[in-house]
């Protein structure tokens, strides 16, 4: 049950993002439970190719079989060299929005406006050292800006800073062209780093490891959204 950000409440809304590549992938099952049981209402998919980034996640299957568990939003962010290449697959297997990078060489628009085609949300995700000038030519033709504020990869990592300001920067070109794209930020993500985030326009949060391991997640949860 996509919650479309258009003219919905949600669109305003602050949302935390748990990320299950941070779960345990022996029993990705208990570790959606965890998410939904905290009221989370998306969850963050981190698939990985092993050539854009140098790690292996999981694939469609696993989303199509999580997908009968749930009917949370789910946000699949796609780390792949050649994303035009499994789109469908993901859209068949239940994916809500479906984020690319990008950076590889593929032909970035005619992806975003075929993930539409294919029913789903579309989000554009860029590294912590790409300008904001690369993005902007799909800034009108997106459901979701997802700013990565570590290089993607590996959960873990600590959040890079100096990717606030490219976030300022979008949200100051979302506010100018009255865009309606949500921005997110994934990597590193933890109460305190939320909060810079939030303060630069970020209303969608990935949190992979933080979530996790932390004791009390509904207090968790509450904080970031806040
Ligand atoms: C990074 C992934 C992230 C990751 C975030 O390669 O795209 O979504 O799960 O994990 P943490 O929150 O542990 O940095
Ligand atoms: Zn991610």
């Amino acid at each position: 049950m996509p919650l479309l950000p258009f003219g919905s409440k949600v669109m305003h809304k602050t949302l935390l993002a748990p990320s299950i590549l941070a779960g345990n992938h022996a029993n990705l099952e208990q570790s959606l439970k965890i998410a939904e049981g905290c009221g989370a209402e998306w969850l963050h998919l981190d698939i990985m190719d092993g050539h854009f980034v140098p790690n292996l996640t999981f694939g469609p299957q696993t989303v199509a079989d999580l997908r009968k568990l749930s009917k949370m939003y789910f946000d699949v962010h796609l780390m792949f060299s050649q994303p035009d290449k499994y789109i469908k697959a993901f859209a068949d297997a239940g994916a809500d929005c479906i984020t690319i990078h990008v950076e590889p060489k593929y032909p970035v628009a005619e992806t975003l406006s075929e993930i539409r085609k294919l029913g789903c949300q579309c989000g554009i995700a860029f590294n912590p050292d790409i300008p904001v000038e690369k993005i902007i030519p799909f800034l009108g033709d997106v459901d979701l800006v997802l700013a990565m504020t570590v290089f993607p990869g590996f959960g873990g990592q600590s959040f890079i800073e100096s990717v606030l300001e490219k976030i300022k920067q979008v949200d100051e070109l979302k506010a100018a062209n009255d865009y309606q794209f949500r921005i997110e930020v994934d990597g590193g993500v933890d109460l305190k780093t939320a909060g810079l985030c939030k303060a630069v326009g970020v209303d969608t949060l990935v949190a992979g490891s933080a979530f996790y391991k932390s004791e009390d997640k509904v207090a968790f949860r509450e904080e970031i959204e806040k």
